[in-house]
């Protein structure tokens, strides 16, 4: 075990975890964020998305260690001050189906929409291709983050 300080959605938490722990097992079992979900464990589907420094990273596959201090946040920490427009896109667009890989979906969605506030239908695939939806609601993610880009018109 090791002392090691997590900086998650602007507050600063100090814990003993083993440095190779997953991010998202600590996110989910010490600090009980558990709107991050697990899928496949292996960085392949995206369920487990949180931003490390405003990018998009998997938190599955991310050793604790590797973000100490760095900022982290997770879909609580997203719309903590209000819901963003993304949010409020993804509810007028009714995008979730079981929700499951929603969490994961709006993080990347909103790391995308940080770095290109107007993406074009390649951004969009090329940003959210790691990112599976077994109940197929791609079409409507994808019109949620174009509705979200022109300020929640369509
Ligand atoms: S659970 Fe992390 S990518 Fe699937
Ligand atoms: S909404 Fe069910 S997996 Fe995406």
């Amino acid at each position: 075990m090791s002392a090691i300080t997590l900086r998650v959605n602007g507050a600063e938490h100090r814990l003993d975890v083993e440095p190779q722990t997953p991010l998202l097992w600590v996110l989910r079992d010490s600090l009980n964020l558990t709107g991050t979900k697990y899928g496949c464990g292996a960085g392949l589907c995206g369920a487990c998305t949180v931003h490390v420094e405003g990018t998009a990273v998997r938190s599955c596959s991310t050793p604790v260690s590797q973000v100490a201090g760095k900022q982290i946040v997770t879909i609580e920490g997203l719309g903590q001050n209000g819901l963003q427009a993304l949010q409020q896109a993804w509810i007028a667009e009714e995008v979730p189906q079981c929700g499951y890989c929603q969490s994961g979906q709006i993080m990347a969605a909103a790391a995308l929409l940080a770095k290109a506030p107007n993406p074009s239908d390649d951004d969009i695939t090329k940003a959210m291709s790691g990112n599976l939806c077994r109940c197929g609601t791609y079409d409507r993610i994808r019109r949620a983050i174009h509705r979200a880009a022109s300020g929640g018109a369509r």
